[in-house]
């Protein structure tokens, strides 16, 4: 079933994905692989690391991008405060963006949106400003509209970012306490109006208590087929 044009997308559990273009080109977003909920093999799973992208500064979704970013080069895209603790940790290639930016990478275009969450950086006991929290928009070269919320509640420019970038498939945190949680989450989806939602950012620990089946429940009618609930380490195209 090609319900995503080409595209490959990869689970990792919490908020981590790996997208695969068309073109053979691999996105991961916020990796944490090594997280409670995380396949044992997904680090070692990956043979290649395109480009990264980073919403925020918490530890949850910075997550192994040093570690990573050590291994395959890749480059790595994060709000700029985010980008200079990268840069300072040892990662090369960093491009430091802000909302409402974009760059191009091969045939695909990543922007920076809003997210209405925190961003602080905590390294060693240190608190360091990361800039603000941030969702990422990834065209990709067929036209492909992926959408990863970062982490996020409920904020009126989430109509406008569904008017404007159009997403087709939208990942969406579902936990709760630091997030959106099914209910609200549901309502997100009524102004993004995507094709398809993948929820993140559920299970990981106890205190995420959102459940993707609640969020199904919460869902209008018309969405409730579009919901595709992954375990992590799953690929659906
Ligand atoms: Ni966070
Ligand atoms: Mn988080």
């Amino acid at each position: 079933m090609e319900r995503f044009d080409g595209i490959k997308v990869t689970w990792f559990g919490h908020s981590a994905f790996k997208l695969q273009s068309p073109n053979g080109k691999v996105i991961l977003i916020d990796p944490w692989l090594s997280h409670p909920k995380a396949p044992k093999d997904a680090l070692s799973s990956l043979d290649r690391v395109d480009l990264v992208l980073v919403t925020h500064g918490h530890g949850d979704h910075i997550g192994d991008t040093v570690s990573i970013a050590r291994k395959f080069n890749p480059i790595v895209a994060a709000i700029y405060e985010v980008g200079n603790y990268l840069s300072s940790k040892g990662v090369s290639n960093v491009i430091g963006m802000n909302i409402g930016g974009s760059f191009d990478f091969e045939y695909i275009r990543v922007t920076m949106v809003e997210a209405s969450h925190s961003s602080t950086i905590i390294d060693g006991g240190r608190s360091i400003p990361g800039g603000n929290p941030a969702g990422f928009i990834i065209k990709f070269e067929n036209g492909f509209v992926v959408y990863h919320m970062g982490d996020t509640g409920l904020f009126g420019g989430l109509k406008l970012i569904g008017e404007f970038y159009k997403p087709d498939l939208v990942l969406i945190p579902i936990g709760s306490l630091f997030t959106l949680g099914p209910e609200n989450a549901a309502y997100a989806v009524k102004l993004l109006d995507p094709e398809w939602i993948i929820p993140m950012h559920y299970e990981t620990f106890p205190a995420l208590t959102g459940k993707p089946e609640e969020f199904r429940n919460q869902l209008d009618d018309k969405y409730k087929d579009r919901l595709i609930v992954l375990n992590p380490g799953e690929t659906v195209s």
